[in-house]
């Protein structure tokens, strides 16, 4: 009686009108119709609207041939166009860099490049684009010129396909970490605690106040004893853009059992390198029960995955890559996706450096940290290209949280390393022992109060865990052979740029 009695309250208001929603309908994208195995044979005769980008465009005596690219795949729809065509009279508008409606029929091209093509019935300039000062001009222009107008340059051929790959490398991850049963956990952006202890940190505050004409007067930012005085922030302490969402992993692996975080992460290390990002996504698993043989195990069956994934699911771009960006990519990644891992210790892998004899920029020698040439010649020559995982590192040269072997020297961690990148992934079991972990804080001469949290977890229910971290920019270059990691991104942040 309650509820119709509200009802009856409702109706008797004045109803709103308002016009219904249209319905999402999914347009055919280019890859819908030349995308499957017969190249759009199938499609020949029916009527086709495609809406995109002019590539080129080629005016014959009768014919006018107008390459359309939507981005959904690397193919071009090939759009001929006569005097007859609705719209003929925009042909001085259709240029490089604008964008067209076409609606026509497809037909069996004569070309060899394809197998359709589209006889355009009409054709509608939506937008124009001006053919003397469009910014992409050549047809193959440098990467470090494009990096310049990194806003057109998902128009070419090459930044189209690892936009792309680097979508299905994201839908890949999510696809093996939700089947094998992990939550996704989305952990903060903002921080107070350095994960990797290697003060590369971006600091986030707002004591710098924007709002003295000419900017901030030094004068201004509150200090005590001659130092900023945090206290007076916005978090009332210092905070900053996460290194790792790991920490805050490890809390709900403690909880969820297995869990993997997906996000940015930030780090001011000022590495001029083709490796190095100061903004870069990660991939951070954490697998709770489980040692470093898991993550390991984990690690390789990951990536074997997301391999195996493109290979079979973005076949014309790689294609692609293997004729334009690395000779012979596919065969290396199929050897990647079906030949097993190996591993050995960080003690055999300075041993193998030693005993090769090659003369190396940076000492080798147990203690030290091994540098990218060192990781280079392992996987690259020493076991001919395959990815290897080093293990059971010094513990001096790795973070705080990782294991205490037994040997009381090193600690269970690994880094999985492939040709060309060098290090794609790093991992280790996590110290779950309350008073092994107080004392490498110690050691380490990190604050014990300020990690009370991560702590706890070793108070509360602890237990065996392990995880690692792939930076997704490397997986990205692993995948596609592009070699500098600032083509692996939509806008790359490097020390000195960060335009766009
Ligand atoms: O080896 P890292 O520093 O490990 C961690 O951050 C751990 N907390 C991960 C974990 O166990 N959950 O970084 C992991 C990976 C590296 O192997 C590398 O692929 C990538 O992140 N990476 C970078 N990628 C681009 N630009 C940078 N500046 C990077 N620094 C690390
Ligand atoms: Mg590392």
């Amino acid at each position: 009686a309650l509820s119709s009695g509200w009802r009856r309250y409702c109706a008797a208001a004045a109803t709103p009108t308002g016009d219904a929603v249209g319905e999402f309908r999914r347009r055919i994208r280019v890859a819908e119709v030349k995308g499957g195995e017969d190249q759009g044979a199938a499609w020949v005769g029916k009527e086709l609207t495609v809406r995109g980008w002019v590539r080129t465009c080629r005016a014959q005596r009768t014919v006018t041939f107008v390459e359309v690219n939507d981005g959904s795949c690397l193919s071009n729809m090939q759009c001929v166009l006569t005097p007859e065509t609705e719209g003929y009279g925009q042909i001085d508008s259709i240029n490089t860099g604008a964008s067209v409606l076409v609606e026509g029929v497809v037909a069996s091209s004569q070309g060899v490049k394809q197998k359709v093509e589209l006889k355009v019935s009409k054709i509608i300039v939506i937008g124009e684009s001006d053919p003397t000062s469009f910014p992409i001009q050549k047809k193959r222009a440098s990467r470090e010129f494009l990096r310049t107008v990194a806003h057109l340059r998902p128009r070419t051929n090459t930044f189209g396909a690892v936009a792309r790959v680097r979508n299905a490398l994201a839908y890949a991850t999510h696809k093996f970490f939700q089947d094998s049963g992990f939550i996704w956990v989305s952990s903060p952006i903002i921080t107070a605690s350095d994960c990797e202890g290697a003060g590369e940190q971006f600091y986030v505050t707002t004591l710098l106040s924007n709002s003295a004409e000419g900017g901030c007067l030094v004068n201004s930012i509150p200090s005590k004893d001659g130092r900023v005085d945090w206290s007076q922030d916005f978090f009332c302490k210092p905070a900053f853009l996460t290194v790792s969402g790991q920490l805050n992993g490890e809390t709900y692996a403690s909880a969820l059992s297995d869990i993997y975080t997906f996000g940015p992460t930030f780090r001011a290390e000022n590495s001029n390198t083709s490796r190095h990002l100061a903004e870069f996504w990660m991939i951070e698993p954490e697998l709770a029960f489980a040692d470093l043989n898991d993550d390991m195990a984990c690690a390789s069956a990951y990536l074997q995955y997301v391999v195996k994934y493109i290979l079979e699911n973005c076949k014309e771009d790689m294609d692609f890559f293997d004729t334009w960006v690395e000779k012979g990519i596919i065969d290396r990644l199929n050897n990647v996706a079906e030949k097993n891992f190996v591993q050995m210790s960080y003690s055999d892998a300075i041993k193998l450096l030693i005993g090769s004899n090659k003369k190396f920029e940076f000492p080798v020698k147990w203690g030290l940290d091994l540098q990218s040439e060192h990781e280079r010649y392992i996987t690259e020559v020493a076991f001919g290209g395959s990815p290897v995982i080093i293990r059971d590192y010094p513990k001096e040269i790795k973070a705080f949280y990782m294991r205490q072997n037994d040997d009381g020297k090193t600690v269970a961690a690994m880094d999985l390393l492939v040709p060309r990148v060098g290090e794609l992934i790093g991992g280790s079991q996590r110290e779950e022992r309350l008073d092994y972990l107080e004392a490498r804080l110690d050691e380490s001469n990190l604050n014990k109060d300020s990690y009370w949290w991560y702590l706890d977890l070793r108070r509360y229910g602890s237990v065996p865990h392990a995880g690692f971290g792939l930076g997704f920019e490397r997986l990205v270059q692993f995948a596609t052979g592009i070699d500098n990691i600032r083509d692996a991104i939509p806008f790359p942040r490097v020390p000195g740029s960060a335009e766009f």
